[in-house]
């Protein structure tokens, strides 16, 4: 008889046979500065509120399917054009693969620059698509000739651009996004993750353009906990899209956290406030530090390049401090770390590690 192991071996595709499973590095009582996540708790008395409203929900039924109140809630606080509908995701994660798995024809093409967001070209593996990558340039910058020869080679059904672009932080140039729109023969989402720390965004153009949509998530505003990503764009993507989707894919606890925080989103923009402050403030400094490139951002962290990569990161860890190690993901991030802006108390802790170094 075959053991498991056999048999999963033999029916597992190769390419996911061939990979990990997405590594989350332990950070019990460290200062967690890895992932882009708020790291402000919200007011007492809203967690109170909180603890209130949930015990009241109902678990046993299965979650509103269509999470109409949440959208109707996100449409008041982000002021999303009434033309445009609105699909909610367990996380943008899941919108990134219900809009892979839907254009993912046989043959089909995904775009994205590189380095960007890795759940791009997973995305792109698990919906079998034919994944493109484009290289930014040494500078991060978006070359956009480079981009427009891809398109004109390989025809993507989709592409992905992160406005700002993680794991580098920088907004391409708007000018850039729109040619790369006009020019393309598919789709383009425009990841607006984390527009709260960019105070600009692609929505405003969004009805000038068949061939986008814009996506967005609440993980960086301050719910990462709770998993919810939306996109808004026009009802004809939107619809397709919601067949894909799995049903019940936001939980009852997710959509009611939401409804009730979204009612309060001056807490949460106020929190953004502080990360941007605190953002250019830390960027400032280390700046001063000798050996230390810091690049600009538009988002909650920073992607600095120093000279070992490797070193700095064991030493933060033996101090305490959670960053990304960028070191080995992609060649243009030789040398580079990720550090998510954190409290100011956090802020100092890194700056002062990073400045004995
Ligand atoms: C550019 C970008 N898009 C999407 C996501 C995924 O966010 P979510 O937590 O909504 O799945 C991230 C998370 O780091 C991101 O950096």
């Amino acid at each position: 008889m075959k053991t498991p192991a056999q048999f999963a071996a033999e029916l597992v595709r190769p390419e996911i046979r061939a990979i990990n499973a997405y590594p989350v590095a332990p950070a019990t009582g460290m200062i967690k500065l890895d992932a882009m996540e708020n790291p402000f708790h919200l007011p007492d008395a809203l967690r109170a509120e909180l603890g209130r409203e949930l015990a009241e929900v109902a678990i046993n039924r299965y979650p509103d399917a269509s999470g109409a109140a949440v959208k109707t809630a996100l449409r008041a606080v982000l002021g999303i054009d009434e033309r445009f509908s609105l699909i909610l995701g367990n996380g943008s994660d899941e919108l990134i693969q219900i809009v892979a798995v839907s254009l993912a024809k046989p043959g089909a093409a995904m775009l994205a620059v590189e380095p960007s967001f890795v759940m791009y070209r997973a995305n792109a593996m698990l919906a079998q698509m034919r994944y493109v990558g484009v290289p930014l340039r040494p500078d991060f910058t978006l070359d956009t000739d480079l981009v427009l020869a891809a398109i004109a080679r390989e025809a993507p059904a989709l592409i992905f651009l992160a406005y700002p672009n993680n794991p580098t932080g920088n907004l391409f140039p708007l000018v850039d996004i729109e040619r790369v729109v006009r020019e393309a023969p598919g789709l383009v989402v425009i990841d607006e993750a984390y527009h709260p720390f960019a105070q600009v965004s692609f929505a405003d153009r969004l009805a000038e353009f068949p061939n986008a949509i814009v996506m967005r998530t609440l993980s960086k505003l301050g719910l990462a906990g709770i998993r919810l990503g939306y996109a808004f764009g026009d009802p004809a993507w939107i619809a397709e899209f919601d067949k894909t989707r799995p049903p019940y894919n936001l939980n009852s606890l997710t959509q009611a956290v939401a409804l009730i925080v979204l009612k309060h989103a001056d807490v949460l923009a106020g929190q953004a406030a502080t990360l941007r402050a605190e953002r250019d403030a830390l960027s400032d400094r280390l700046r001063r530090l000798p050996h230390m490139q810091v690049f600009p951002s538009a988002a909650n962290f920073l992607l600095v390049r120093v000279p070992d990569a490797n070193a700095s990161f064991s030493r933060l860890q033996d101090a305490g401090i959670l960053i990304k190690n960028l070191h080995g993901w992609h060649p243009l991030l030789s040398n580079c770390l990720r550090l998510s802006i954190g409290t100011p108390q956090e802020n100092v802790a890194l700056f002062g590690a990073l400045q004995s170094m």
